[in-house]
C-alpha cells in the first residue's frame, strides 16, 4: 500500500495546509465529539502536525491526550504546535508505529484516528492494538477517506487543493486511492479483535465507531470515579 513519506518540506506543507483546514472550520472535531469521544484520556493514532487532537482539547473538559505518530518530523511539529496551543501539559507526543502501541492494557478511555487508516502498514495488528489498549467501555472513531468516493467531489477537491502546493494535491490523490472502501473496511474489521464496531460511510469518508464491550473481569479496570455517571452513557 502507498504511505505517505513525511520529509521536512512535505511536513511543513502538510502543516500549513491543515490550518488552514482548521481556520475553515474543515477539521472532523465534531465528528469526535458525536461519536462520543469526550473524556478522560485519549490516545490519537497519526496525530501529523496535531491539530484535529488539540482542537478537541480545545473543546473537552478535563482530557488528555496522547499522540502516537511514526514519523519523527510530525511528532516534533505537533510537540510545537501543542506549545503554540498552550496545551502541553495535556497533550503529549510520542514517536511510535500503531502496530506496537508502547501502552498497557486498559490504559486509554478512548482512542480515535483521522486520516490516518490507509498508511497502516499492518491495519489488522492496529485495530487489534486499539482494542487491547482500551479500557473496557472506552469508545473509539477512526475516520479516514474512501477510495470509491464520489467522482464528482474527488475532482472538486483536487481543484481545490490546485491552489495549494502540487505537493499537497499530489498527497490527496495518493490518499483516496490508498484509502478502502466500506466493503474493504466491513472485511477487514471481521478479522480483527476490535469489538462493537460499526461501519459507515459519507460522501467523502469512512467513518468506524464503537465501544469496547464489558465483560466479567471489566471491574479490573476501573475508571476513574469523576466518570462513574457518565458509564452509565450508551
Ligand atoms: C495523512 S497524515 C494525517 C494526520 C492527521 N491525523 C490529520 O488529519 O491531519 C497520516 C499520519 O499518520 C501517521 N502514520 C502512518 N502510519 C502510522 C502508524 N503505523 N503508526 C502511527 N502513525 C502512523 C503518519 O506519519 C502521518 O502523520
Amino acid at each position: 500500500m502507498d504511505q505517505w513519506k513525511a520529509s521536512k518540506e512535505s511536513v511543513k506543507a502538510y502543516d500549513l495546509y491543515m490550518r488552514h483546514q482548521r481556520d475553515g472550520g474543515r477539521l472532523q472535531t465534531e465528528s469526535i465529539l458525536r461519536s462520543r469521544v469526550d473524556l478522560g484520556c485519549a490516545l490519537e493514532i497519526g496525530p501529523g502536525p496535531g491539530y484535529e487532537g488539540l482542537e478537541w482539547l480545545m473543546e473537552t473538559e478535563d482530557t488528555t491526550l496522547i499522540g502516537l505518530d511514526i514519523s519523527e518530523e510530525m511528532v516534533a511539529l505537533a510537540r510545537k504546535n501543542a506549545r503554540d496551543y498552550g496545551l502541553e501539559k495535556r497533550a503529549e507526543y510520542r514517536v511510535g508505529d500503531a502496530g506496537k502501541i508502547p501502552y498497557a492494557k486498559g490504559r486509554f478511555d478512548a482512542v480515535f484516528s483521522i486520516n490516518s487508516l490507509h498508511e497502516w502498514a499492518q491495519p489488522i495488528k492496529v485495530f487489534d492494538e486499539i482494542e487491547r489498549v482500551l479500557r473496557p467501555g472506552g469508545k473509539y472513531l477512526i475516520c479516514d477517506l474512501r477510495r470509491d468516493m464520489n467522482p464528482l467531489i474527488k475532482y472538486f477537491s483536487i481543484l481545490c487543493r490546485s491552489r495549494t502546493q502540487k505537493e499537497i494535491r499530489n498527497g490527496f490523490i495518493c490518499s483516496v486511492d490508498a484509502s478502502y472502501t466500506l466493503q474493504e473496511t466491513t472485511d477487514l474489521l471481521a478479522e480483527t479483535k476490535l469489538e462493537g464496531w460499526k461501519a459507515e460511510q459519507s460522501s467523502q469518508n469512512i467513518i468506524i465507531s464503537g465501544r469496547k464491550e464489558y465483560n466479567a473481569f471489566s471491574a479490573a479496570y476501573a475508571a476513574p470515579a469523576r466518570m462513574m455517571p457518565l458509564l452509565l452513557r450508551t
